[in-house]
């Protein structure tokens, strides 16, 4: 297994929409492996291939507290969505950064697991937040984008500074 470098937002890679995965090979199992790995040295509750620069639809989450429940969604596509709840949400790509975030509530997610087979799960609460930040990276999307004009401007320039100091 490997540590692999996470994209910074606005790192303009981190707008690419990710390619569907047809097949789990050793590929896919390596990559997922070392994004947990990733995710859960950085530490974080979610990581997609995306903000490692991998444009494949594979996802990572563990919102457990002992962190002993790793998911692992391939191709996840949300098929319902209840509700809403408002979250302060972070992200591994934008660190430092935590803003409020408008999001379903329940969700029912259909994936791939990494044996090939296609799952079904529904989710509430914080794992249902995870997910759906999570796809929003495969489609290019990071939580900011939801943010004002305004504030992702503050963003951007709190980011450039902490970067110059950390260089
Ligand atoms: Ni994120």
């Amino acid at each position: 297994m490997a540590l692999l470098p996470i994209l910074r937002f606005p790192d303009p890679r981190l707008k690419k929409v990710a390619q569907a995965v047809a097949q789990i090979d050793d590929n896919i199992r390596k990559l997922a492996a070392d994004m947990a790995e990733t995710m859960y040295e950085a530490p974080g509750i979610g990581l997609a291939a995306t903000q490692v620069d991998v444009h494949r639809r594979v996802v990572v989450i563990d919102v457990s507290e002992e962190k002993n429940q790793l998911l692992v969604f391939i191709n996840p596509t949300l098929f319902r969505c209840e509700g809403e709840q408002i979250g302060e949400e972070g992200c591994l790509s934008v660190p430092g950064i935590y803003d409020k975030v408008e999001r379903a509530e329940r969700v029912t997610v259909h994936y791939m697991d990494l044996e090939g087979k296609q799952q079904t799960m529904e989710a509430e609460g914080l794992l249902a937040v995870c997910i759906q930040h999570e796809i929003d990276h495969l489609n290019g999307i990071v939580f900011v984008d939801h943010l004002s004009q305004l504030k992702q401007g503050r963003i951007k320039s709190k980011l450039a500074k902490q970067a110059r100091v950390t260089a």
